[in-house]
């Protein structure tokens, strides 16, 4: 791959958009190659998965405007479709996927990032939706997911004034969970994903799924929702192994996967 590099590191995986030329700007093959890298992903010893940008400078400073700016009705909305099936594929990932967003989350790249489950970013961080400033709409996910993070008057705010944001704001508004000086922003993301790997892999996955799944229907169907895979991981070896642990006050775990 020429823009995704992937490194494993235990139960880990990390995914680095590297374009750095461009402020790691997604074109099509941006997004291909990410939508690749994504069903690469060996879940069976994957069990958190983190996404940031390559350089100092940018996460990812928007859709492609080169490749954008000539685009048709038609074309314009094909190359909305293939940004918004890449990033629902992430929003949907059985595992959790952290961003750590390192600089400039502009546009596809703030979209990027509220793909993901969790956000963390450096001190040098800035997010926004500036399409309306360039005669289009935010058009991966940025007009539906941003007044889903964040109040929706603070949302319509941000995306009619095309106003960007520096990181202390993003934190104030909860569009990230915390922020870290741009060196210590990679290890932050580690530790955070590591604490997650080493939970019952098949429990966190049901979180995720019972947290998306509901927060798209009523509450009595999101609770049977719950009470489905809740029930699910009493099928498995590790709520065997997470309970027999603690009843034989055991602080050492083996997790399996199964
Ligand atoms: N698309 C294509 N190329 C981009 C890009 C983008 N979104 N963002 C930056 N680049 C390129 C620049 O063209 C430049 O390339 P050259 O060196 O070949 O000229 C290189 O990256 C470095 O950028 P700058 O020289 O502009 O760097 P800067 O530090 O002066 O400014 C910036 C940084 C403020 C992020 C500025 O680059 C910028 O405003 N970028 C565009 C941000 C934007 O509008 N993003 C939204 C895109 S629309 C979108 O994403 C639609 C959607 O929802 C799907």
């Amino acid at each position: 791959m020429e823009f995704i590099v992937y490194e494993q590191d235990g139960f880990v995986g990390t995914i680095t958009i590297n374009r750095p030329k461009a402020l790691n700007a997604l074109n099509s093959q941006v997004l291909e190659e990410l939508n690749a890298a994504l069903d690469q992903v060996d879940l069976e010893n994957t069990r958190c998965l983190i996404i940031t940008g390559a350089g100092e400078k940018s996460f990812v400073a928007g859709a492609d405007i080169g490749e954008m700016s000539s685009l048709t009705k038609e074309e314009g909305e094909a190359f909305g479709k293939k940004g918004n099936d890449v990033f629902r594929k992430i929003e949907t990932f059985p595992i959790p996927v952290i961003a750590a967003v390192n600089g400039f989350a502009l546009g596809g790249g703030c979209e990027l990032s509220m793909s993901c489950d969790i956000r963390i970013c450096s001190d040098t961080a800035m997010f926004g939706q500036p399409e309306v400033g360039l005669g289009i709409t935010p058009g991966f996910g940025g007009t539906q997911r941003l007044a889903r993070i964040i109040p929706v008057g603070k949302a319509k705010e941000m995306i009619y004034g095309a106003r960007n944001i520096k990181a202390d704001e993003a934190y104030r508004i909860g569009l990230v969970n915390a922020v870290y000086p741009l060196e210590e922003l990679l290890p932050a993301a580690q530790k955070m994903a590591a604490g997650i790997a080493k939970n019952a892999p098949i429990a966190v996955r049901n979180c995720k799924k019972a947290i998306n799944d509901g927060l798209d229907a009523s509450m009595d169907d999101a609770l049977v929702i719950e009470e489905k895979l809740f029930g699910d991981c009493f099928e498995s070896a590790d709520q065997k192994e997470g309970m027999s642990a603690f009843l034989e006050k055991r602080k050492d775990k083996n997790f399996i996967n199964k």
